[in-house]
């Protein structure tokens, strides 16, 4: 990708196609311009004022608790497969966070979204509704569990090591009027584990085996569901595979 005309680069901010104001987002991101650092700060902001604009109706449905699940998940799937998720971050006001570069955190794993396939599996797999609870262990922009919250109603909890995280998370949850959504400050390999029905783990540190380990005291006390790259069971007794699985995500139950 070559540099951006200022004039080009203003255009695909404002623009009502999400091809471009991705276009524009990396463009910035990758410092792909020749704009003075708080005049590209302040034109990633109207990329990101464009797209809230743009997707005012879905939002205010969700805001509403009137979403159309259905009729959500259909407008995603007409998009081109590569802006797929894309457009779901920018309904729920995470695809533009902060452009400064956060560093992983030490022993675990940095930032890196799940895709809106990996959502819509745990949406259709996992035993979820209002009286549910549902949380992401190592939640970072919190995409999956307002995702989650939005289509199932379920209360939804993020961990996250990473404050600034938290922080961003919890003002997109806000903003989306989720208040049954919430992001707590904590390291899931040692902080308590909040007590829910359904666990999502996208690789947060190497070993997440340990961290599925420290689910066992809730699965004493309730069924759970585990959603999670492949796991050694030997070291996990009282889980079992169902042999549900999409991509790198494979679902688990307690016995
Ligand atoms: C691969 S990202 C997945 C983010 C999100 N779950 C998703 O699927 O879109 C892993 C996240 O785990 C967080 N993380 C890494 N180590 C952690 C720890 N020990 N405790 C809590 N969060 C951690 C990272 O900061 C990062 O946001």
């Amino acid at each position: 990708m070559s540099e951006l005309p200022a004039a080009e680069l203003e255009r695909l901010a404002r623009s009502g196609d999400v091809a471009d104001r991705a276009l524009a987002a990396s463009a910035i991101r990758l410092g792909l311009h020749d704009l003075e650092p708080a005049a590209a700060r302040a034109l990633y902001d109207v990329v990101r004022r464009t797209a809230l604009t743009e997707h005012d109706d879905v939002r205010r449905s969700i805001r509403g608790r009137a979403l159309d699940a259905n009729a959500l998940v259909a407008r995603v799937l007409a998009a081109p497969l590569e802006l797929r998720d894309h457009l779901v971050e920018e309904i729920l006001d995470v695809a533009y966070p902060p452009l400064e570069s956060r560093a992983p955190p030490p022993g675990g794993v940095g930032y890196v979204p799940s895709g809106i396939a990996e959502v819509l599996f745990v949406v259709g797999q996992a035993r979820l509704g209002p009286d549910r609870t549902f949380v992401d262990l190592g939640s970072g922009s919190g995409k999956v569990v307002l995702a989650v919250a939005a289509l199932s109603g379920a209360r939804a909890i993020g961990v996250e090591i990473d404050e600034a995280w938290v922080r961003f998370a919890t003002a997109a949850a806000a903003s989306l009027g989720l208040e049954r959504v919430s992001f707590v400050a904590g390291d899931i390999r040692a902080s308590p584990t909040p007590p829910a029905d359904v666990y999502y783990l996208y690789i947060p540190v190497l070993r997440s085996v340990e961290v599925v380990a420290r689910l066992e005291p809730v699965a004493r006390r309730r069924p759970i569901q585990v959603f999670a790259s492949s796991l050694d069971l030997e070291r996990l007794p009282w889980l079992r595979a169902t042999g549900a699985s999409s991509y790198w995500l494979e679902m688990y139950e307690s016995v």
